[in-house]
């Protein structure tokens, strides 16, 4: 029966029923997010326990993250100190994790670091070494080892990178950075094709621009003016980019109903590399 001819009470009822569906889109799953205590990581564990995740925390900001778990419900959230650099730490969260709950449905690798921009004349390779380190062989280790757990318990899960405009475009970003997000995007493609057969899917959800400590810190810049240029330079207006934008479309891509999608890039920038404006 078309919704306009429902009574009153019973229209309340379907919209109730969507927004329980809505809201439980990750009920039931468990989540690792690397990078979890700041930022668009520290939004994507808000919102996903908010889904019904249990969400484990993997950062190296030991307070943030364990206040941010605190203050989330330690029945949804832990923190689990683990540099993403070190294989045998990230091996470690993992194991933490399915311990704890059993098994893992989806990793969000989110942690990143960004360099300060020089010529490519006064490259220094061992800040391009960290960067690289961080964003795109933290995220390898985690592939690796999440896709481990997944298989072996035969679930069906879901990998998601933060990536970046930088993974498909230049100039935007210093060249470490620019880099690693170039080959993440390779990453997430080529995994992709790799845990298909096991029903896992891999994809990226690549931001433009967002007022956190990865870029006001790193370049001292108020977190006003980030979202004045981000707003200034994307095609879409009227809206300004915040890091629960980004989390939403994590959220899309950890959940079942991005089911057959995988191996893409979700770009979260108003259209910027893809229009000009
Ligand atoms: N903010 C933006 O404009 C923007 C745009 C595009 C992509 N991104 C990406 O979003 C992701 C999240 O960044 P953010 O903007 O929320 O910044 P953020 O600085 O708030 O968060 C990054 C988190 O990663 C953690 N981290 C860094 N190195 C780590 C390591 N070795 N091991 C474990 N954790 C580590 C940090 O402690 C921090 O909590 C990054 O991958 C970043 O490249 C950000």
């Amino acid at each position: 029966m078309p919704l306009y001819i429902l009574p009153r009470t019973s229209i309340d009822f379907v919209q109730e029923k969507c927004m329980e569906r809505l809201n439980h889109s990750l009920e039931g799953k468990v989540v690792i997010i690397t990078g979890g205590a700041s930022g668009i990581g520290a939004e994507s564990v808000r919102l996903f326990t908010k889904h019904g995740a249990r969400v484990v925390i993997v950062d190296v900001q030991d307070k943030l993250g364990q206040e941010l778990a605190v203050s989330v419900g330690e029945d949804k959230a832990s923190y689990y100190h683990c540099d993403v650099t070190n294989e045998t730490e990230v091996e470690n969260a993992v194991k933490f994790t399915v311990d704890k709950h059993g098994r893992l449905d989806v990793l969000f690798s989110n942690a990143g670091v960004i360099e300060p921009f020089v010529s490519i004349l006064d490259l220094n390779l061992d800040v391009l070494d960290r960067t690289i380190s961080v964003n795109l062989r933290g995220a390898a280790a985690f592939i690796k080892h999440a896709a481990r757990a997944m298989v072996e318990k035969g679930t069906r899960g879901s990998i998601i990178c933060t990536t970046s405009v930088a993974a498909e475009i230049a100039g935007t970003a210093p060249h470490g950075y620019t880099a690693s997000k170039h080959g993440l995007l390779g990453l997430i493609r080529s995994a992709s094709g790799g845990l298909g057969k096991y029903g896992i899917r891999v994809n990226g959800v690549a931001p433009f621009g967002v007022a956190t400590p990865l870029v006001c810190n790193s370049f001292k810049i108020e977190p006003n003016v980030v979202e004045e240029n981000t707003l200034a330079s994307a095609n879409l207006k009227g809206i300004v980019l915040k890091a629960s934008h980004v989390a939403e479309t994590a959220l899309f891509l950890a959940s079942d109903e991005s089911a057959y999608v995988s191996g893409q890039n979700l770009a979260v920038d108003g259209g910027y590399t893809v229009v000009k404006s």
